[in-house]
């Protein structure tokens, strides 16, 4: 079931994603060479708690693999989603995606961007510039009255059409009451099609975009996602409400 939320919801909603988006702007005014991710998760970790907030990944559990156990996902270049912040130094040329969720008053706000660290080639540049676009052709049409897969349509088209292409294996999603709610939203699709969107959901929209393949491989820590061919990827994502007219943006500060 797709919950509908009501107006006090989204208000708890818009504060933890408030706080998703202030995370992500503290983050990336650290990313430089030199810096390792485990540095950047303990400059959220701390800034979320500071904002009366709990980091929602951690402690989160998958079948197959330990506990979720850090506050940031931290990706590079060929890694996709859910890297795991450590002991990895950044470079300069690389990619990384951060991405962020927190619950404060029982409601979560989930976001993440990618940012190049240093000169990047102008391949990995365009990736970036695509995969940020998509994810807001998505939200344009994240509209009351067009179904699920509208979003989905948009964001594979201009994707594809760029040379680039889009991971299936892994989803946009609800989220409100629940890191992971209804609907799924996949970032392929057959316009026209899907769930019906209704004034009050709250989605988080994620593309995440290959160079090379779509294909995905998880690695041996079980939860790191990474491009099949380990070409480069990039993930960008906004929990926006679908209002009457276009939708709003809640992870923006
Ligand atoms: N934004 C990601 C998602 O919606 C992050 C989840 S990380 C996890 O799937 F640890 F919570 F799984
Ligand atoms: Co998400």
């Amino acid at each position: 079931m797709i919950h509908i939320k009501t107006k006090e919801e989204i208000e708890l909603i818009r504060e933890s994603c408030k706080i998703v988006a202030e995370t992500l702007q503290l983050v990336k005014a650290h990313i430089k060479p030199g810096i390792t991710t485990k540095e950047l998760d303990q400059i959220a970790e701390d800034y979320i708690r500071s904002s009366g907030a709990v980091p929602a990944f951690k402690g989160y559990s998958q079948v197959g693999s330990f506990d979720y156990p850090a506050s940031l996902c931290t990706s590079v270049d060929e890694e996709v989603v859910h890297g795991i912040p450590g002991s990895r130094v950044l470079l300069d040329g690389e990619i990384i995606s951060i991405d962020v969720g927190v619950v404060k008053n029982d409601y979560y706000g989930d976001a993440a961007l990618s940012v190049g660290i240093g000169n990047l080639t102008p391949e990995k540049i365009k990736l970036l510039e695509v995969t940020e676009k998509a994810l807001y052709l998505g939200i344009e049409k994240a509209i009351a009255g067009n179904r699920i897969h509208d979003i989905s349509s948009a964001i594979q088209t201009f994707v594809e059409a760029n040379g680039f292409s889009v991971v299936r294996d892994l989803c946009g999603h609800g989220v409100g009451k629940f890191l992971h709610e209804e609907p799924s939203i996949p970032n392929f699709g057959k316009k026209g099609t899907g769930p019906l969107l209704k004034k009050g959901m709250t989605l988080a929209i994620e593309p995440m975009v290959n160079m090379g393949t779509y294909k995905v491989k998880t690695n041996s820590d079980g939860w790191t996602v990474m491009s099949a061919d380990n070409k480069p990827s990039a993930h960008f994502e906004h929990t926006v409400l679908i209002t009457n007219g276009h939708a709003e943006i809640l992870t923006v500060c």
